[in-house]
């Protein structure tokens, strides 16, 4: 769902160089406020992990200066996924420990630089189920694949929990209520062999999601809300320096949070859910 012109992207100091700490102004106030607003629209309660970026609500997304791990993400492009992908679906809950809370239903992005149009792509389950034949995706939905933490994931997951959050035997389609949901990720999920039925159906999977990419400019201004249950997303290239009038997104999450129980939230927080 893109919602063109949302809120004033005004007033903003230069961009920042990390997830952390987001400036406060009047172009970050309403896009904060816009997000948590739409959000609510849909019923959904807007979220943090206190695994990822130590739980901050919103984060900048921005390039990121030098080498390394999460400067370079930050401006490759990035396949298809679904956020939090090692985190069980909402109403499901994970084998080991029951504290994990569900993944987001929703992305939600906030538009406040984006010179070049970088393009945001998003992938609905509805036009890649179709390029799969029966089987694979009944080799998908069998509790077989290894789903490692998403990147942001993993050094929060390994504080909190003792080691790196990882699903062994988890399933990446979901019969939820006469429809089919979806976690995946081209980098942290995969199926255990490399040869075999389980493997060739998660190949299948990941060519239909690049062949069914829409990009997506996400202007300033502007929000997009990702269903993260029936859609994945990832993104193009990302070019110039970082700082200065670079590109700057604010990125939230939405949950229903109805069925959480109390042990997969922070007693000191009102958004911050386990791990
Ligand atoms: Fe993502």
């Amino acid at each position: 769902m893109h919602l063109p012109n949302a809120f004033d992207a005004a007033e903003l100091p230069t961009t920042p160089e990390a997830f952390l700490p987001l400036p406060n102004s009047e172009g970050t106030l309403l896009a904060r406020a816009s997000s948590i607003a739409a959000l609510a629209t849909l019923g959904l309660d807007t979220v943090s992990y206190g695994s990822e970026n130590t739980g901050a609500l919103f984060v900048n997304l921005v390039i990121m200066p030098g080498d390394g791990y999460f400067p370079e993400k930050s401006r490759s492009s990035m396949h298809g996924h679904t956020d939090a992908v090692s985190f069980p679906v909402r109403g499901r809950f994970d084998n080991e420990d029951a504290r994990i809370a569900p993944s987001p239903d929703f992305v939600c992005l906030s538009g406040l630089r984006n010179p070049a149009n970088a393009e945001t792509t998003v992938m609905p389950l509805s036009e890649i189920l179709p390029q799969l034949t029966h089987d694979q995706i009944a080799e998908l939905k069998k509790p077989q694949f290894i789903i490692r933490a998403q990147g942001t994931f993993r050094d929060g997951t390994e504080s909190i929990l003792g080691e790196e959050h990882q699903v062994d035997g988890g399933e990446l389609l979901f019969d939820v209520e006469g429809k089919l949901w979806v976690r995946f990720s081209h980098s942290s999920a995969g199926a255990d062999e490399e040869e075999g039925a389980a493997a060739d159906a998660v190949e299948a999977f990941a060519a239909a999601c690049k062949a069914r990419a829409d990009g997506i400019a996400i202007a300033p201004g502007d929000i997009l809300l990702v269903n993260n249950r029936i859609g994945l997303h990832g993104r193009t290239t990302v070019e110039g320096e970082a700082g200065g009038e670079s590109r700057w997104l604010l990125r939230t999450y939405g949950l229903d949070t109805a069925s959480l129980d109390p042990q997969q939230r922070y007693e000191d927080s009102a958004h911050k859910l386990f791990p």
